[in-house]
Order: structure tokens, then sequence, then C-alpha cells
């Protein structure tokens, strides 16, 4: 299969509930042809009426080009007919119920009729590619692509193979999934929960015990993580902020000091494996308590509301440790001028995830933004001080005009117009001015970062 650039190609959603018109909405938000099929057409229709709110949310947020999204969402249809649902798609999106036997007959019928080149794609959470591909002819076509809800808005998607998938399809379905927005994991093989779910499971054992154990409510144990550890999760991963909270020794010195007190957790929280009996009665009794005076479809409403201002906010900060910084990582890649300035940028110490300012006095101006590396014009009204901080990624800078004097933890130096400086990545550094300045910076992945085989330094630098 090839998915040809510039050149969407249409795609069909099977099943219509609340995964498939999320699906639906982004793959139309990015430009495709989408045909929804459902057996019950009634549902498809009101699938495609769903997904097309999706669509444009998301372009009301900045989170895809509206001029795209309109030709997305203009042929975003329900159909009835498989002939007609199959014909000419590049990738089937399976989105039906969590059954075997149902998601086994689906993809039977799609192997039998989408062109012999399109990717046969379920969306299951918990069944396995492997007895879903199980004795068909276009076996090696199939691969798993689990969204985590709602796909429209958040980017992740897990890929794996099963036993019978042709490697070079889960590159071709890595590529297919970019194309639209999302950020693609790709898993060696097919395992029950992929990552996230794993992960999640872990968690929300010991977040349910916390409540049953009476050490804090459920409202509590939430905000523990949305307003903790979550912000810095949406950020960077666990094994990067732990590298970045051992300092200079990294993750071996972060083990190194703490390592025996999370052992120490490890022995003291939960290990059951099944939901003890009092679970739901004790969250509900506690959600109660949190939801009273809640209008019914708030929670909905401010989750995608918060999601899709923090995925603009991110996609404006550089980074190298997440993916596709933007609506859609294509575009991404290619230059987008002119973008909105930002006055008065928001700045996060990414060591700590803490906010150290809003800062006054700048304007930032994200010129390029690759996947990795950031152009941004910075410029400074005289008198701004911005405070110490620090990033992962190295920076490297130029003065326009005015002066600058940068402040390291290591020093403080003044740089004039034409001047250049370089930081490396997680170093702490502000800046300050005194008649105002103007400087262009690149942001890009610190060397530490640069995959063993890769490009040498100098090439990529
Ligand atoms: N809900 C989630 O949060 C979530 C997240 C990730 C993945 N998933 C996965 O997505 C899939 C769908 O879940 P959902 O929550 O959207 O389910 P849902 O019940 O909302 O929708 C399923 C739809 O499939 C349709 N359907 C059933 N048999 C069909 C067939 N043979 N052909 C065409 N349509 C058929 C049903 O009419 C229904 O509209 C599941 O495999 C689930 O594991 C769900």
């Amino acid at each position: 299969m090839s998915v040809p650039e510039g050149v969407p190609g249409p795609v069909a959603v099977i099943g219509a509930g609340l995964t498939g018109a999320s699906w639906a909405g982004l793959f139309a938000a990015h430009g495709r042809e989408v045909r929804m099929h459902d057996t019950d057409g009634v549902r498809a229709r009101a699938a495609v009426e769903r997904a097309v709110g999706f669509g444009r949310f998301l372009v009301a947020h900045g989170l895809a080009d509206s001029a795209t999204a309109e030709v997305g969402l203009a042929a975003l249809r329900a159909v009835d007919d498989p002939v007609e649902v199959y014909s000419d798609v590049v990738l089937v999106q399976e989105c039906v119920v969590e059954q075997l036997a149902v998601k086994r007959a689906v993809f039977a019928e799609a192997d039998r009729l989408a062109p012999q080149g399109a990717l046969l794609a379920t969306s299951s959470s918990g069944l396995s590619i492997s007895d879903i591909q199980d004795g068909l002819a276009g076996a090696g076509r199939c691969v798993a692509a689990h969204p985590y809800n709602p796909p429209h808005l958040v980017p992740l998607v897990e890929l794996a193979p099963g036993r019978d998938t042709d490697p070079e399809n889960m590159e071709l379905a890595r590529e297919f999934y970019l194309s639209v927005g999302k950020d693609p994991v790709v898993l060696t093989r097919d395992i029950p929960g992929y990552l996230s779910n794993r992960m999640s499971a872990a968690l929300w054992r010991e977040a349910v015990e916390l409540v049953r154990s009476g050490v804090a409510s459920v409202e509590d144990v939430d905000r523990a993580i949305s307003s903790g550890p979550g912000l810095r999760w949406a950020v960077m991963g666990p094994h990067l902020l732990y590298h970045l909270g051992g300092a200079e020794g990294g993750i071996r010195g972060h083990l190194e000091h703490l390592g025996h007190v999370k052992e120490g957790m490890l022995r003291d929280i939960a290990t059951w494996v099944s939901f003890p009996p009092d679970t739901a009665d004790v969250l509900e009794a506690g959600l109660r308590v949190q939801l009273e005076g809640r209008e019914p479809g708030s929670l909905e409403r401010e989750r995608d509301e918060a999601l899709a201002g923090f995925l603009k906010a991110r996609a404006a900060t550089a980074g190298g440790s997440r993916g596709p910084a933007g609506p859609n990582p294509a575009a991404a890649a290619e230059v987008p001028p002119n973008e909105e300035p930002i006055a008065h940028p928001v700045i996060v110490d990414s060591a700590t995830g803490q906010l150290v300012d809003v800062v006054p006095g700048v304007t930032r101006t994200t010129l390029a933004a690759g996947r990795t590396t950031t152009l941004v014009r910075f410029t400074l009204e005289p008198g701004v001080e911005i405070p110490l901080h620090r990033h992962p990624q190295e920076q490297t800078g130029y003065l326009v005009e005015g002066d600058l004097t940068l402040v390291a933890d290591t020093g403080e130096w003044t740089v004039g117009s034409g001047d250049s400086w370089s930081l490396p990545g997680g170093a702490a550094h502000g800046a300050r001015t005194r008649t105002g300045a103007v400087a262009v910076e690149v942001f890009a992945p610190s060397r530490e970062d640069y995959l063993p085989g890769g490009p040498p330094r100098t090439a990529d630098r």
C-alpha cells in the first residue's frame, strides 16, 4: 500500500459508535474522504453529524486547517452498500463492538472488498489482532491501531502487528496516522492493553485502593494526578522526567538517590488482580460528592476544551520528547511562516514541571516548526528580565538587534547585535535586556537524545 502524499485516499470507518464517529471527524478534518458504515444505518447517519461536529471543533480550536477540513467534511457520508464503502479506500478503520466473531466477520468482508493495497486496522482495546487476522488471505495487511478516547483529540495511536502482519505495513500504517495528525507509537508485538492501558490499569488499581482504604477522597486522588504528574506526563513521559530529575546523574543518578524510596512504595502499594467487590459502591459515593451541582455533559465539554487548549499550547513549544507538534505533523514539517505571535509567553521549568513565570514585555513568534526542532523569534521590550528556567532542548541563539545579557548558572555574559550563543539541553538560563532586543533561537534535541546509529552530530547541527 502507499498513501500518496498530497492526494488523500478515501477511508472506510466501520462501526458508527463513540470511537467510529470520533475517528471519522479526525480523518475528515485532515482532508480524507470518509465513508461511515454501520449495520444500523440510522446510527451511521447520526455518527456523520457528530463527526462533522468533531471536525469543526478541531478547526475552531486551531487543530486542523480549515480549508483542508472543509474538503473532508463535505465528503464525509454514511454508506450502506458494502461494495461502495470499500471501493478505492487506502485504509479501513474498524470500530465495531468488542466481540471477536463480529470483528472477524468485518475483517473478512473488508479483505474481500477493499483494494489489495489497503490497510485493515482494528481499534480494538482488548482483542488480539493475531486472532482477528487469523486465516485471512490478506492477513499481512491487518494491523492494530488502538486510539485513546476521544481519538479526534488525543494524539496517541498504538500500532501493533499481529502474528502474520507484514512488517512493511507497520511503517505504512505509521505514515498514514502521521498524515492525520496522530502521534503513533509502534509495538513489536500484540500484547493485551498495548502500552497505555497497561500503565493506566496499574495506576488506577492504586487510585482505587487509596480511596477504598480511606487515605483520600475520590476528588483528591483525581487531583493528585490531574494537577500534578498528569500535567508533566502530558509534556514528557516518566522515563524522561526521572532522567531530568536525576540532574547531572540522569536516570542512573535518580535510581541511585531515590530508587530505594520507590522500592519502599512498591512494597506498600496494592497488588490485587480482581476488583474488590465494594469498588463500584465506594467510587460512586465519592463521585456523587465530586459531581454535585454539575450539569450532565459538562464534564465532556470541559475535557475536550481543556485538551484542545493544551494541545495548541503544546504545539507552540519545542520538544523532541513527544510527538507531532501541531494539528498535522506533515504540515508542521513544512514551514508555517507568520505564525501568530504570542505576547507574554509562559515559561515552564521542564525539569520540575513548575511554572516559572509569565513574561510581560516578551513576544514569541514561531517562524518554523519541525517534529523536533523549532525556530523562534523573541522580541523583548527594554528592561525585560526572563527568569532562570530549563528545557531539555539545546538552544542556539542569534541576536538580531539590541543588547542581551544571558544569565546561566555558570555566570553571565552580554551579547550584542550579530552575536550568537549556544546552551546545552537542561542548562538553567535566563536573560535580561537594557535597551530591548530581538533574538532568533533554534531549539533542537539535546545531543544525548540522538539515537545511536543516527546521522553524525556535525550533519545534524
Ligand atoms: N470507547 C472507547 O473509549 C474506546 C477507546 C479505544 C478503543 N475502543 C474500541 O473501539 C471499538 C468500538 O467501541 P465503541 O465504544 O465505539 O463501541 P460502540 O458500542 O459505541 O459502537 C459500536 C458500533 O458498531 C456497530 N456494529 C456492530 N456490529 C457491526 C457490524 N458487523 N458492522 C458494522 N457495524 C457494526 C454498532 O451498531 C455500533 O454502532 C471497540 O473495539 C473498542 O474496544 C473504544
